[in-house]
């Protein structure tokens, strides 16, 4: 009898545990629909990440906390929408990289080999920061695969500009490494691959030409 009652008390408190949680989770899928968005931002992080390369892997969650980042995030209601908001991210921290660059050269010497590495890494971002202004009118002149390349640009475009200004990032990259004194430009200049790596996987699906 004393057992039967003990099973009771239990099988219910499961039930009331399952009924709470099951509750908790209706009430947050109906808040404002905002858990979705943040599932939506999940599903295109998880998808670029499957799509990132082995070489430039991207984890999805370093997807979601970058893009994150910026509040529009929450709002997006598409791939083109985050697309968009990735190229801006990527773009404010390449020009605050640009900066420090720029700061540095005023204390290298003249002639010397740290100047000009530099300079070039300078070029580098300002070509990259410059193609991610065409990128990022391109994605706001998209108007879609299927009839849109009169008006807009055909949708593999879209990757391919960002691949190209991950490109000048890259060459930075390459000018710092093993620059004495100038480790912590470097290290930017790989947080700002590992984004350029992002941007590029999070677009993979407008290279599909029949869906997008
Ligand atoms: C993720 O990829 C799948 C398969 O390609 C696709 O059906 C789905 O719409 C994608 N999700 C997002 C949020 O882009
Ligand atoms: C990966 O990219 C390809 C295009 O290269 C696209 O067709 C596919 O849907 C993408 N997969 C996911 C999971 O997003
Ligand atoms: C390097 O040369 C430029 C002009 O060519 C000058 O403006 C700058 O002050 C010089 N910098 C140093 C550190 O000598």
């Amino acid at each position: 009898m004393a057992i039967a009652w003990t099973t009771t008390i239990i099988s219910s408190t499961i039930i009331i545990m399952l009924f709470s949680s099951a509750t908790t989770a209706q009430t947050n899928n109906d808040n404002g629909g905002k858990p979705k968005r943040t599932h939506f931002i999940v599903e295109a992080c998880k998808n670029a990440s499957i799509n990132s390369s082995e070489y430039r892997h991207v984890t999805k969650e370093f997807c979601v906390s970058t893009l994150q980042q910026d509040k529009r995030s929450d709002e997006a209601k598409d791939l083109h929408d985050l697309a968009l908001i990735g190229v801006d991210i990527l773009k404010g921290h390449i020009i605050a990289a640009s900066g420090k660059v720029k700061e540095m050269m005023h204390s290298a010497m003249n002639g010397t080999s740290t100047a000009q590495r530099l300079r070039l890494c300078e070029m580098d971002y300002d070509a990259a920061v410059t193609i991610l202004k065409v990128c990022n009118t391109m994605l706001k002149d998209y108007r879609g695969p299927k009839g849109g390349e009169k008006v807009g640009p055909p949708s593999f475009y879209l990757p391919d500009c960002v691949d190209k200004a991950s490109g000048f990032v890259n060459y930075c990259e390459h000018e710092l490494v093993d620059m004495p004194g100038q480790e912590a430009l470097y290290k930017e200049s790989i947080e700002l691959c590992k984004l350029g790596d992002l941007n590029v996987a999070l677009m993979q699906p407008y290279w599909d030409f029949t869906q997008n």
